[in-house]
């Protein structure tokens, strides 16, 4: 097999993506696993199918809001669980072109490339539609007698096959594919793993494939879940993305209410950058295709932040310094950015700085911050410095009202590399 010829170095740089979810299920409104939880049959769901219509769906908006909010990349889901397409296969009618006469992935990619986004595409192993998939414990026809029917995954292995080449040959350059997801009983014999990354990496040399076939593949992909240090394999440092919702549902979740607040969707972008990953940030457009009301503020809010602090981020990566307490830090070349989670009265101390720091400031607006050391004898340089700190301390003196944003910034100017 070709091995990966990806050089993560984009995506590592962008540090922050746009995750779509858009599909039947946007309709039921209830959850993108909604056939599956309730057992619905084809039938049933079909109601979706024949309702669908996504006119509100508008990527050059979407494409506009990600990077609006400092995403560089957006995921689409091309096909989900419930194995309905966004784009127009040659392999099935149950796409959104034959329902609404829409290749949504064509859409999406030319509106993202337009912004000079990255294009990423998802793309669900399971099929709960396709009458080859074998039906397990996830399917929505499992307590039927379907659930004995013989069917040949060998068939529909040659299907997904058949259309990731489809996704990879029609639609211009992807630079990314989320593959989703292995578990007990469906694995890399069922999905072919091997011969899908192959042929993913010789269709586009250089694309990124996550870690769900079961197999390794360039960046493991932490799902609702924040990581609160770099994440390693055998002892090595992987690139990684960590996948959030807004509300804890993947697909439009209407009655759902738990929503994350910008301030902490910041923190959670920021901790990652501090760990060495990423963060993309899912929307659930609404049935018509459209970002609802929450989803829209939320990204403005992240913008406007990311407006004023883009560098302690985008370009950025773990410190190497154990944090203060209460702070997470990045640092990208001689700047160190230092994010305060709580805002101290007047002096922030931090060890092991003084004679490394050239300049302060705060990130937001560009203002100087004023500070003292103590060296190794345990001298102080300015008068009035605070006493009880170890030598090597340097403090930063800071204003006594919290900077207006949902996460205040110091930019540190380094005198050397180390
Ligand atoms: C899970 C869910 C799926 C969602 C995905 C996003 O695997 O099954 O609905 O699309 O996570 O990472």
């Amino acid at each position: 097999m070709p091995e990966s010829t990806a050089s993560t170095e984009w995506f590592e740089t962008a540090r922050f993506g746009l995750f779509v979810h858009f599909g039947l299920y946007s309709l039921a409104a209830r959850h993108e696993w909604v056939r599956s939880r309730e057992a619905m049959s084809q039938e049933a769901y079909d109601r979706y199918l024949e309702r669908f219509d996504p006119d509100l769906f508008d990527a050059g908006e979407l494409a506009r809001a990600a990077k609006a909010a400092g995403m560089r990349y957006a995921v689409l889901t091309a096909k989900h669980h419930d194995g309905f397409c966004l784009y127009d296969s040659a392999l099935t009618s149950y796409t959104s072109q034959r329902a609404a006469g829409r290749d949504l992935v064509r859409e999406f990619a030319e509106a993202m490339r337009a912004e000079g986004l990255r294009v990423g595409l998802y793309y669900s192993l399971l099929d709960w539609h396709h009458p080859d998939f074998t039906v397990d414990v996830h399917h929505p026809l499992r307590d039927t007698p379907a659930a004995r029917e013989p069917r040949d995954m060998a068939r529909y292995r040659a299907y997904l096959h058949g259309q990731v080449e489809e996704l990879l040959t029609g639609y211009g350059p992807v630079d990314l594919l989320f593959f989703d997801f292995t578990y007990p009983g469906k694995g890399p014999d069922e999905w072919g793993s091997q011969e899908l990354l192959a042929m993913a990496r010789t269709l586009r040399p250089g694309i990124l494939v996550n870690d769900r076939l079961g197999v390794p593949g360039d960046y493991v992909t932490p799902e609702q879940y924040q990581p609160d240090r770099p994440l390693e394999r055998d002892g090595a440092p992987v690139t990684w993305e960590a996948c959030h919702t807004l509300n804890g549902s993947w697909g439009y979740d209407r009655d759902n209410h738990e929503y994350k607040d910008p301030a902490l969707l910041v923190r959670m972008l920021v901790e990652s950058v501090a760990c060495g990953g990423n963060l993309l940030l899912n929307v659930g457009p609404t049935g018509r295709g459209a970002l609802d009301p929450r989803a829209r503020q939320t990204l403005r809010a992240i913008g406007d932040w990311m407006a004023l602090h883009e560098r302690s981020v985008r370009g950025a990566g773990p410190s190497g310094l154990t944090a203060p307490a209460n702070t997470l830090c990045t640092r990208a070349g001689r700047r160190l950015y230092v994010h305060l989670l709580a805002w101290p009265l007047r002096h922030l101390h931090l060890p092991g700085l003084a004679g490394r720091v050239r300049y302060a400031q705060l990130l937001h607006d560009g203002s100087e911050i004023g500070f003292h050391e103590q060296d190794g004898a345990g001298h102080e340089h300015v008068n009035m410095a605070p006493p009880g700190q170890p030598a090597g301390t340097l403090t930063l003196t800071l204003p006594v009202t919290r900077p207006d944003v949902l996460l205040p910034v110091i930019e540190l100017e380094l005198a050397d590399d180390e």
